[in-house]
């Protein structure tokens, strides 16, 4: 998947993206179609994780069946708006790790400035999959892989629910070795660098806040 943005352009992700885009949408319901649609692109994000063989016995036959090969994959969540992904996520990947970065924007420097990381042991030999809903800028997201880099990790993915071309060039700047999954790009950022049309501030929509 190097250097590559899937666009999930199945209809139920579809369907349940434009629920949740309309402004009209309850916290409530738009945190039930964030997890189901989380579900969704954790089935297309891990679609080709490698596989090895497992001899196990049917009430027929031995066979050499398909298991998952290598450590568990550890889903990092940016924080905040990322830990709305992460249930839906777990629903289909219940032994995955968890780990955590959280970043603030210095409203001086305007770069972002890690105020958390608490990532999962053996981080160098996992997949990780780095989720937040919006790739808006990049800015946040690439800084939080530079950490998740630093901490070890070789082999990671990028999942989000909306991105802007924006946030997606930033990314493959940045980062060309990781591959973005998204639900759709949009067509830009607006002047307070949210997407357009987008679905609004996702923590806020989510969380219930402002
Ligand atoms: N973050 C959001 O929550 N929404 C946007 O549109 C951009 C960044």
């Amino acid at each position: 998947m190097s250097g590559k943005l899937t666009i999930v352009d199945h209809p139920l992700v579809q369907h349940k993206l434009t629920l949740m885009r309309d402004v009209g949408t309850p916290t409530a319901v738009f945190r039930q179609l964030l997890r189901e649609i989380s579900t969704l692109l954790a089935y297309e994000v891990t679609r080709n994780l490698d596989m090895t063989t497992r001899r196990i016995e049917t009430p027929l036959q031995e066979m050499d069946a398909p298991v998952l090969d290598g450590r568990k994959l550890a889903l990092v969540s940016i924080l905040r708006a990322g830990n709305g992904l992460l249930d839906g996520m777990l629903d289909l990947i219940p032994s995955a790790r968890v780990g955590f970065v959280g970043l603030y924007r210095d409203e001086e420097t305007l770069e972002p400035v890690q105020y958390y990381c608490k990532l999962p042991g053996e981080i160098s030999d996992r997949l990780v999959i780095a989720v937040d809903p919006m790739l808006a800028t990049g800015n946040s997201s690439a800084a939080a892989i530079d950490l998740i880099k630093e901490e070890g990790a070789t082999n990671i993915r990028f999942l989000c629910l909306l991105a802007a071309p924006e946030g997606i060039a930033r990314m493959h700047e940045a980062h060309p070795d990781v591959p973005i999954v998204t639900a759709a790009v949009d067509e830009r950022l607006n002047e307070k660098g949210y997407i357009v049309p987008g679905l609004g501030d996702a923590g806020d929509r989510m969380f219930g806040t402002k």
